[in-house]
């Protein structure tokens, strides 16, 4: 955390929970805990059939809605895409961009992640780019070579497009398993990032850009996480969906 950088939490839902009802309600309790605060931004990620009831539960709260994938188009016959301007249309302001999921389930390339990041933009969504590697990846010593390439697509943008962009570091071996990455592991991951950029796009874009930690992320975790110079956020999945426990995360208080 740095005091020049707002601190960014995501609540990534996944596909989770399965009815409206129970969208609505969490949405609810999470207000009611994390509502009025504005020293955390927080963004929830909810499943698509339910962004916009999240979004009016959430209403005139300090808590912003995201959706978590879009389409590469914009409008025309692409059964079953979802554009940057629907999203926006039904109270959406964030969009996750390559999740690891995305990458490995659906077959998101770079190069389709590079166009959803333009799609995003083009749109009026702000991007949340998500980079990581794998357990293999790591083990073969190519964590750095990984996320150096990941962040290739930021190439074709200018510097002036992405005022808004946000990093999410996701290793793919911390996620959804319980072994988070130890503060040290991300903070170094998260440097070379913020170095890769700046490379890329100069110091003072670098200095500003928020890079967020995900992967197994507790209200236990939270706060050591946080407590590196170059973690500004975090990407929360199973945690996310117990308000209490978001609600401690958020609040970088341990609830054990
Ligand atoms: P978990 O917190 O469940 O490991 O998920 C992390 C994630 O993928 C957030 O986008």
């Amino acid at each position: 955390m740095h005091a020049d950088r707002q601190p960014i939490i995501g609540g990534n839902w996944k596909l989770n929970p399965q009815s409206l009802g129970e969208a609505v309600s969490l949405a609810g309790q999470l207000r009611n805990r994390l509502g009025s605060q504005r020293s955390v931004q927080v963004v929830l990620f909810p499943p698509m059939p339910f962004l916009h009831e999240v979004a009016e539960k959430l209403r005139e709260s300090e808590l912003l809605v995201g959706s978590q994938d879009l389409a590469v188009q914009a409008a025309g016959a692409f059964t079953g895409a979802v554009s940057a301007a629907m999203i926006r249309s039904v109270g959406g302001q964030w969009v996750l961009c390559g999740h690891s999921e995305r990458r490995a389930v659906f077959g998101d390339s770079d190069a389709i992640v590079g166009q959803k990041l333009s799609a995003a933009l083009a749109g009026g969504c702000k991007p949340v780019l998500c980079i990581g590697e794998s357990l293999e990846q790591r083990e073969a010593g190519q964590t750095f070579a990984v996320v150096a390439a990941q962040l290739q697509v930021l190439k074709s943008f200018q510097v002036s497009q992405l005022q808004d962009l946000v990093l999410a570091y996701e290793p793919v071996w911390a996620i959804g398993t319980g072994r988070v990455a130890t503060p040290e592991q991300a903070q170094e991951v998260h440097l070379f990032i913020r170095q890769q950029v700046q490379e890329l796009f100069g110091k003072n874009f670098a200095q500003q850009l928020r890079i967020q930690y995900g992967g197994s992320v507790k209200s236990a975790t939270a706060a050591g996480l946080m407590a590196q110079p170059d973690i500004d956020g975090l990407l929360v999945g199973g945690a996310s969906l117990l308000a209490e426990e978001f609600a401690n995360i958020v609040r970088f208080k341990s609830g054990n």
